[in-house]
């Protein structure tokens, strides 16, 4: 079987958030799991951080012109291998020679440009897929067009077309105005992309695709609803049919507290003596002062209000106050919250650490040295922070939303299983009680360790996942 994944981030070349970790990891897992018996590729914009920063492992393939509306554009083809998984680049300096990957004031243009390049790079390498497998708003173009060849071109007729939504806050929202002169798109196409008068690249994605998937469970259930849908719910639920959730894993080799060389301590769940040593460095990185005894509680996130900071501001000086928590922030974004926090470290000095940057070694600092990690998402299509944590022995606490929920179980003091603790609404003294209810838990040593064991314990790697998709890919063929 033959998959082209397309995406506009994946790690180790690009990354701004969770996407990049799945399209690091998924393909190669996915033909791990078919043992062998599956080619899987991958292609992505040609960003200037990875042009000039390619080593010896990237080939020039060649070039081709694509045609998009009136536009006759350059593309150029470089490909590189990484664990068995073919990466090809699309080379256009004038879209993609940027400092920003996306938020720039042409993003439309530049990705339906990346989805007619996709088109060219398919006919260009021969590589005619059975499967593409694409993801986010930004690939929702190629599918849109995929989806025309699918129906005029001999040689792309029988390609079918999972679409997976990652986030559907982000949509590829334009007025009509631009739908010929920038997609190329006009007639009949109109139908396909037009969402309450405007251009939506999700919604014709949604259309054009033979199944939809999103990375949980929980929410393929969720954004039926009004509530998450971001005003997609009709179309979905005349999609239901053709919808499913796959809760996504993380990479188990590359995120382990045995081997991790950015962290200071290693430690497993047999001997968590490197676990206290990192809490050690993480309160002194932090300028937390006092009784080491106290638990830590940290965030490591965007600072962005689905991610539940309107919950943190309401409580966190209430929290403070009343217990002797401590606690540690990292993390960039939002004005308001990033205020917020500086005041809370300036109120509670030694209580209070906040790192307001973006910064993937420090992070695995935090989640191998703290105690608890709170993740109080509004919405949270799956969540990888919350895995991590776990894998570090950092017990999470979690709102019972999309796959919060589907990856922590509560913890239950009668029997002692579960692997985390969380509450079910979206309310901040809701979270501020099942905090301090974790802390009582804390206090009690035997269970607190029994418990870090079972969070490190439970198998978040690819594996059973990737046995999912597999089975999907095959019931479309
Ligand atoms: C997006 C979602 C996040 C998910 C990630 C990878 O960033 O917001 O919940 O884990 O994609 O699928």
């Amino acid at each position: 079987m033959k998959i082209l994944y397309i995406a506009s981030e994946a790690l180790p070349y690009v990354s701004t958030g969770g996407l990049a970790d799945v399209m690091g990891s998924l393909p190669a897992a996915v033909k791990k799991a078919s043992n062998g018996n599956l080619d899987a590729r991958v292609v992505l914009p040609m960003y200037s951080s990875i042009k000039y920063s390619m080593d010896s492992s990237f080939e020039f393939v060649g070039e081709c012109s694509v045609s998009l509306s009136w536009r006759s554009l350059y593309c150029g083809i470089w490909k590189t291998e990484l664990r068995g998984v073919t990466f090809y680049f699309i080379d256009n300096e004038y879209y993609f020679n940027r400092s920003m990957t996306y938020g720039e004031y042409d993003d439309g243009e530049r990705f339906a440009y990346f989805g007619r390049a996709v088109l060219s790079l398919i006919s260009c390498v021969g590589f005619i897929p059975d499967i593409v497998h694409a993801n986010d708003w930004q690939s929702a173009a190629a599918v849109i067009y995929l989806r025309r060849q699918t129906y005029d071109n001999d040689l792309m007729r029988n390609i079918k077309i999972l679409f997976t939504i990652h986030n559907i806050e982000y949509q590829g929202v334009y007025g009509m105005s631009i739908l010929g002169d920038v997609f190329g798109l006009g007639g009949g196409d109109a139908n396909i992309v037009e969402y309450n008068g405007n251009i939506n690249l999700l919604k014709g994605a949604i259309v054009s695709s033979d199944m939809i998937s999103t990375v949980s469970e929980r929410y393929s259930n969720e954004i039926l609803t009004e509530y998450y849908s971001c005003g997609l719910h009709h179309i979905l639920r005349a999609s239901r049919d053709k919808l499913t959730g796959i809760v996504n894993g993380i990479d188990t080799d590359y995120y382990n507290p045995q081997k991790d060389p950015e962290i200071k301590n290693r430690f497993n769940e047999d001997c968590l003596d490197g676990k206290l040593e990192n809490k050690r460095e993480l309160r002194e990185i932090c300028g937390i002062k006092g009784d080491e005894n106290a638990p830590l509680l940290i965030m490591v996130s965007r600072l962005a209000s689905h991610k539940g900071f309107d919950l943190v501001k309401r409580v966190l000086y209430e929290l403070l106050s009343q217990t002797d928590i401590t606690f540690a922030i990292l993390g960039t974004g939002e004005n308001e919250y990033e205020e917020f926090f500086k005041s809370v470290s300036k109120d509670f000095p030694g209580r209070a650490g906040v790192k307001l940057e973006y910064n993937k070694a420090l992070s695995k600092q935090f989640y191998a040295g703290a105690d608890m990690f709170l993740m109080p998402s509004k919405s949270e299509p799956c969540g990888l922070s919350q895995m991590i944590a776990s894998r570090y022995g950092t017990v999470p606490i979690v709102r019972e939303t999309g796959g919060l929920h589907d990856t922590i179980k509560p913890y239950n003091e009668y029997t002692g299983q579960g692997n985390g603790f969380s509450f079910a609404n979206y309310n901040a003294h809701e979270m501020m009680n099942i905090i301090k209810y974790a802390v009582q838990i804390y206090r009690d040593n035997e269970r607190w360790e029994k418990l870090i064991k079972n969070v490190m314990r439970t198998d978040f790697s690819w594996e059973a996942s990737a046995k999912k998709y597999l089975r999907l890919y095959d019931s479309m063929l």
